[in-house]
């Protein structure tokens, strides 16, 4: 794949106060010193590409370039063109891709392949990571926009739901286990949910998607065509790298000018759940969003710093300071960043409506 597009411009509100305005969730260490944005780049420089391209907010765009500095630091062998898109408005995941495509074709060419990983996911191993995007390569180049579907394991209301269809057409396909999808439906309601994994044919959508630039521009065209004029738009915005090391390219009053006017919506609702062109691979790795306190808790299950219960029972702790549970079960209990949050397992998508009482503490 030439191309690799990181979205890391979330808020990643649910898991404040290790998250803050100041250190969003894909910077937060996670595993051995790690951040996810770290971790994301090392399996983006697996695959080899030819260039990486952060797209973020403006306001990330510093924190962004100095991880991709750190990173690029630490790896051996040749690095890629590592690229900084920053955006001027949160508008969420379509225009940010709409805004990458755009880069992305000036820098590159016009049908190159383009895979999008979310900054915030844990995946493992690499390898197998590696091998299933390898798998899907002919699909994208042939026109598929090709989703990674995970074996879901809980009525999840968070994500997307994918149902697989008949295999893609040749051969290839078949011995690939790649089928058309026939249906993609973001953020069902519980009961929607509930049907989905009864129904044994779903998958969660894991959020990365590889295309040729020149389908999916096809797509947003016909279905998201307010969006696709953003990508138009920023095609004629002249595209400015610096010349060694880490490249940003700027953004200029016209840049904002146009980003503002672009509305909100994500990938998922603008393009995904309308196109004809989806198709899914079921996901051979190991695959965790680290969206919320639960699915943390369920991830690192250790307590930190690690302590007894005392007739207390089920909670989590992730705590600057030391922290005694008494007669309590089925906490969260996180302390970071000068701010403590109490939240009932189970209860954690809350923490976003919790912030919205307290939005000085952001
Ligand atoms: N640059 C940029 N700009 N990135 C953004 C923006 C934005 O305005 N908004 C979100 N992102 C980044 C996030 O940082 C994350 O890495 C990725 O885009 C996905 O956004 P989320 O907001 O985390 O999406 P989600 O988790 O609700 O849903 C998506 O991911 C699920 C799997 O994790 C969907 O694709 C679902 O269908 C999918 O199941
Ligand atoms: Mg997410």
């Amino acid at each position: 794949v030439p191309n690799v597009m990181i979205l890391a411009g979330g808020s990643g509100t649910r898991l404040w106060p290790a998250s803050t305005k100041e250190v969003p969730k894909q910077y937060m260490a996670v595993r051995d010193g790690r951040s996810l944005l770290n971790l994301t780049l090392q399996r983006a420089a697996a695959l080899r590409p030819e260039r990486i391209m952060i797209v973020t907010l403006a306001s990330q765009a510093e924190q962004a370039a100095e991880e991709l500095a750190t990173w690029a630091g630490e790896e051996q062998g040749g690095l890629p063109e590592l690229i900084v898109l920053p955006e001027p408005a949160a508008r969420n995941t379509a225009p940010a891709i709409a805004a990458g495509a755009a880069a992305l074709e000036q820098l590159g060419g016009e049908n190159e392949a383009v895979l999008v990983l979310p900054a915030d996911h844990l995946i493992e191993p690499v390898e197998r990571f590696a091998s299933d995007i390898a798998s899907a390569a002919d699909a994208a180049s042939a026109g598929s926009i090709v989703t990674f579907g995970i074996a879901p394991t809980r009525p999840e209301t968070g994500y997307g739901y994918i149902e697989a269809g008949e295999p893609i057409s040749g051969e290839m396909g078949k011995r690939q286990k790649i089928r058309k999808v026939r249906r993609f439906r973001e953020k069902p309601d519980s009961a929607t949910a509930q049907q989905f994994l009864e129904a044994g044919n779903f998958t969660w959508n894991s959020g990365m998607f590889l295309f040729s630039l020149g389908a999916f521009v096809a797509e947003l065209e016909q279905h998201a065509p307010e969006v696709h004029r953003l990508y138009t738009s920023l095609l004629s915005v002249s595209v400015k790298t610096s010349a060694s090391g880490v490249s940003v390219i700027l953004d200029s009053p016209e840049v904002a000018r146009i980003y503002t006017s672009a509305p909100s919506i994500s990938i998922d609702y603008a393009v995904m759940e309308k196109t004809d062109r989806a198709a899914v691979l079921p996901a051979s790795f190991s695959w965790n969003d680290i969206g919320s306190w639960d699915e943390y808790s369920r991830v690192f299950p250790e307590s930190v710093p690690a302590r007894g219960e005392v007739s207390s029972e089920g909670c989590f702790v992730l705590s600057d300071l030391p922290v005694s549970l008494v007669g309590v079960r089925d906490l969260i209990v996180v302390i970071r960043n000068g701010r403590a949050l109490v939240c009932r397992k189970g209860d954690s998508q809350g923490v976003k409506d919790a912030l919205n009482e307290l939005p000085e503490e952001w």
